[in-house]
């Protein structure tokens, strides 16, 4: 069956999320159209679960044609049942990516839902937490040639629930939960991975790696981000069926081998200590003095991180960049670091956060 994937901001990052979480299950795929908000992937088995693992995909669409000729579009739709529910009133909505179609998908729907004696209103402008909660309504996607009919869509208020529900949260610090699943993905951790985040802080990524079925470790050498931790996963635990459990660890990520065992682990990824909070833009001199200090810690997490992780495996690691008041941008050389330390680079994506002044760049890694 063939799927279209709407990706949300940071498209790019939303594929290779989609890629890792399907090569990590060992589900074979072919991407058959890439575009800039949308993926068409031909797969070989597909669970709605997906939708609420993947942190950077709107919603999924069951693709139902991609002809190009109009003739040949309207004779594939009519081989389809589009509504197979009992209501005879409804509501459908169309999203149209880099297409022109979608004007003659709504005639088309007109007629369809006419001859079937339905009052179907055709609704604009339709969010993806509108549409999760209303079970009857249809919804398409329109991108390019392809048209597809919904199936899954993600569910931003259970997310936001999630992240405001938790006890212990400071907003100003913790990774979106979004992020945080982009991430664990990135790192092919699955159910029964045994998962690492060595800044862990209040724990936002292990949450999110619990709910996948991973066991999780944590680490972070201020107390008062393990107590949050600890609250938070407890809380998670009354609130949530977890398969697994979890261990965290007072301690500094550059004795990791103290406590964590030598190949040990399936998949890290984490948001390291980024440098103190920046409240006014650094000169090039203090940008240089943050890199310089950040380099020697990372390098240092670097060396034990590549002896815990099993060969093989991935390390998904956050780095800053620092823009001066010079009108420069600084950053850190992460990728020969990496290579020192017995990691291979293979990808990396620019991340700016709507509401931070900090750049972030994600560094994709494997252990070789
Ligand atoms: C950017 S925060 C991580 C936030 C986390 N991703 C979350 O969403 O809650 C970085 C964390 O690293 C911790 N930290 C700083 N230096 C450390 C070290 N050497 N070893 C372990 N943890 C450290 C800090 O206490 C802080 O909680």
């Amino acid at each position: 069956m063939k799927y279209i994937f709407v990706l949300g901001r940071d498209p790019e990052l939303s594929k290779a999320e989609i890629e890792s979480y399907l090569e990590a299950r060992k589900i074979p795929f072919t991407t058959i159209d890439n575009g800039k908000e949308a993926l068409v992937i031909e797969l070989s088995t597909f669970e709605k679960k997906i939708i609420k693992e993947l942190g950077g995909t709107i919603k999924i669409a069951e693709l139902l044609s991609s002809e190009r000729r109009l003739d040949r579009i309207e004779y594939t739709l009519k081989e389809k049942e589009l509504y197979k529910g009992s209501k005879n009133k409804i509501t459908y909505s169309i999203t149209a990516l880099e297409t022109d179609l979608d004007s003659f998908l709504e005639d088309y729907l007109k007629d369809y839902f006419k001859g079937m004696h339905l009052k179907a209103l055709h609704k604009k402008e339709v969010s993806p937490s509108q549409l999760s909660q209303r079970k009857d309504a249809l919804d398409f996607v329109v991108f390019r040639s392809h048209i597809g009919i919904t199936i899954a869509v993600s569910n931003p208020k259970e997310l936001k629930r999630r992240d405001l529900e938790r006890p212990a949260v400071d907003h100003m610090k913790v990774i979106s939960l979004r992020l945080a699943k982009i991430l664990i993905n990135l790192s092919e951790a699955k159910e029964n991975s045994l998962f690492l985040d060595p800044f862990c802080g209040s724990g936002s990524i292990l949450q999110e790696a619990l709910l996948l079925g991973c066991k999780v470790r944590g680490v972070d050498k201020d107390p008062e981000s393990i107590r949050q931790a600890k609250l938070n996963l407890e809380w998670l635990k009354q609130n949530y069926p977890l398969k697994e459990d979890y261990t965290l660890h007072y301690s500094d990520a550059r004795k990791l081998t103290l406590y964590v065992p030598i190949k040990s682990i399936d998949a890290v990824a984490t948001e390291p200590y980024l440098g103190p909070f920046i409240r006014k833009i650094p000169s090039i001199f203090e940008a240089i003095t943050l890199i310089e200090d950040l380099t020697n810690l990372y390098a240092q997490v670097l060396n034990q991180l590549s002896q815990v992780l099993k060969k093989g495996k991935k390390l998904i690691f956050i780095t800053p960049r620092f823009k001066t008041k010079e009108g420069k941008t600084l950053f850190l050389n992460f990728e020969v670091l990496a290579k020192e330390h017995g990691f291979d680079p293979e990808k990396k994506f620019f991340y700016a956060y709507p509401e931070s002044k900090l750049l972030r760049d994600i560094h994709v890694l494997r252990k070789n």
